[in-house]
């Protein structure tokens, strides 16, 4: 079976999951019943994607349970506030299809709309009513995590962030391990600015395994006990993806892709931007 990561509420999720944003709500239903079939169990959309009933269609077509599945989906910062989130996560539910999500996420703070802290009472709550199993944020900062911690005493089970070797949020891990939040890595390819899929030296360490640069860098963030989601609309490179179980970055390999850290590595809008995005 392949790999999870224990939460600090009890569940686990699989490590390896699939981003759907940019997906077409139209191509979902394939797409998304194409990462089913190559292994996938883990499934991570948002209100904002705007395909959360392609998704929930290609759940209810696949052959695999879903008691067998972990499904996530993110609050809209247009829906933020106490009842409007409470509202939202039922428009989530009916949209896919769903009794329960595995886990829902604040996608970002917005901190200009100061709605995040209440949001949060309301997650906290639609997880007690059983309709989301495990509850988190995304794009948060340690100030804004310690907020949400300060006021309710629930600690997020996850973070979702941008990271990949050109972006490793270094200085906020120690943050995420000393309070139990895992971090789940969204664009863990770098997205296109980084350009770190025709990076030189990851495709030097790909071709040493037999292996794609994508592989390489799924591969560092399984090392790292990362929660991964890499996306493509292309159900080979999905698959291609998944197919991450049968080699091992060795020390000087990890060394090499460390050092591919770069300040600069930002390609996304920050979590102080007050993000209107999604
Ligand atoms: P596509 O959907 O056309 O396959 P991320 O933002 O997650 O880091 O990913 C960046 C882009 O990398 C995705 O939009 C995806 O585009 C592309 N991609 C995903 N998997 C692969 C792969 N195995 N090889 C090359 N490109 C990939």
């Amino acid at each position: 079976d392949q790999p999870t990561i224990p939460l600090n509420d009890g569940n686990a999720v699989p490590q390896l999951g699939f981003g759907v944003w940019r997906l077409d709500a139209d191509d979902a239903p394939h797409v998304v019943g194409a990462a089913i079939e190559a292994g996938y169990r883990h499934i991570d959309t948002a209100q904002g994607y705007e395909n959360e009933a392609g998704v929930g269609k290609a759940i209810r077509q696949s052959a695999v349970g879903r008691d067998r599945l972990f499904i996530t989906s993110k609050l809209r910062n247009s829906h933020q506030g106490y009842d409007k989130a409470l509202h939202s996560l039922d428009e989530s539910l009916e949209r896919l299809k769903l009794d329960y999500l595995d886990l829902f996420l604040i996608h970002w703070p917005a901190p200009a709309h100061d709605l995040y802290a209440q949001t949060w009472k309301a997650l906290v709550e639609a997880q007690k009513a059983g309709k989301v199993k495990s509850i988190g944020v995304s794009n948060f900062l340690p100030e804004h995590l310690s907020r949400i911690i300060d006021e309710t005493g629930v600690v997020p089970a996850v973070n979702q962030l941008e990271l990949h070797p050109a972006w490793q949020q270094r200085d906020i891990r120690e943050f995420h391990r000393d309070n139990d939040i895992q971090i789940e890595c969204y664009s863990p390819l770098g997205g296109k600015e980084s350009k770190l899929l025709d990076n030189p030296v990851i495709g030097e360490i790909g071709h040493k395994h037999g292996k794609s640069p994508a592989q390489v860098m799924i591969r560092w963030h399984l090392q790292q006990n990362l929660i991964v989601l890499p996306k493509s609309s292309k159900p080979e490179r999905a698959k291609d993806n998944f197919d991450v179980w049968d080699f091992t970055l060795a020390a000087d390999d990890v060394a090499k892709l460390d050092a591919l850290d770069r300040p600069d590595g930002k390609t996304l809008p920050q979590p102080n931007d007050n993000n209107q995005m999604f």
